[in-house]
């Protein structure tokens, strides 16, 4: 995606000591980058404050991903808000992050408008709240028409139910006759998986130092490179993500090959 030079040099004048922006490639910036945004409980604790007060501060940060992911010209942007999983905790925890979810859509459609941000969710949105629904569907319908960065939220996301559900579509159309068995190919399965259309990840990023995947894009990841990092979501900013990005760079990616000759 094409990136504005100018806004681009704004956004990221004043990097910390340990980065240095001239060695950024701005060819080879990740076409599709992926947040697990993960240690918002463990900041509030640490704090003194409660779990939820973290998720709220996972919003400030959230935001400012989404701006450096515009600013830097990635095409989608992803980032998982809410696992199937997720609903094991407690009531009044997740009744808040239903909440929030809704209010920070509502009050990110600025941002959202002002950068062109193409918004998708990945997951089964129909089983949340009403209310959270009803405000998911009103913004998604006010960004409809926007053609920039993809911005895609995984929420009410598991990657076994997501594969599950492609598979039961496309038993259903074998036995409709619009397919046969043989038709069923990668392609295939990704066209019936939430991330339909977008490039895989090349880059997950996690914070708070979990070595887990938690069920995330199991399919997708099939090539992605990890970086994990011990600082915690509300804590993680635009250097993170370029920390990030410039370790991407410096992997020697194979996808089972052998090494690229040295240029
Ligand atoms: C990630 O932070 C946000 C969600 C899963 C909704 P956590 O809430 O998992 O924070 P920790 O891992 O307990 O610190
Ligand atoms: C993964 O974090 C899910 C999200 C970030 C939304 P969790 O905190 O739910 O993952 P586990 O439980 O540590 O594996
Ligand atoms: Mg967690």
């Amino acid at each position: 995606m094409q990136y504005d030079q100018d806004k681009f040099t704004e956004f990221f004048a004043d990097a910390p000591a340990d980065i240095d922006m001239g060695a950024l490639d701005m060819n080879r910036i990740p076409r599709h980058i992926s947040c697990i945004m993960d240690g918002n409980g463990r900041w509030a604790t640490a704090r003194g404050l409660a779990r939820t007060e973290g998720h709220k501060a996972g919003i400030v940060s959230l935001r400012e991903i989404i701006t450096a992911a515009v600013r830097l010209g990635v095409d989608v942007l992803s980032a998982y808000a809410f696992s199937t999983e997720n609903w094991n905790r407690p009531k009044h925890e997740v009744a808040v992050l239903m909440h929030l979810f809704a209010k920070t859509f509502i009050d990110e459609l600025p941002l959202l408008k002002r950068e062109n941000v193409r918004v998708v969710f990945l997951g089964d949105i129909s089983a949340l709240p009403s209310r959270t629904r009803e405000v998911f569907e009103y913004g998604l319908a006010e960004c409809r028409d926007h053609t920039g960065m993809t911005l895609a939220l995984a929420v009410n996301y598991g990657g076994r139910a997501e594969l599950v559900r492609a598979a039961r579509e496309l038993a259903r159309n074998v036995v409709s006759g619009t397919i046969t068995a043989d038709d069923i190919d990668e392609d295939a399965i990704s066209a019936h998986l939430y991330t339909a259309g977008l490039p895989d990840p090349e880059l997950v990023i996690r914070t708070s130092g979990e070595m887990r995947v938690s069920n995330y894009l199991l399919w997708q990841i099939a090539y992605a490179e990890f970086y994990i990092t011990d600082t915690y979501w509300p804590d993680f900013d635009r250097w993170g993500l370029i920390r990030a990005i410039l370790a991407f760079q410096g992997r020697d990616r194979r996808f089972g090959g052998l090494s690229a000759p040295a240029r």
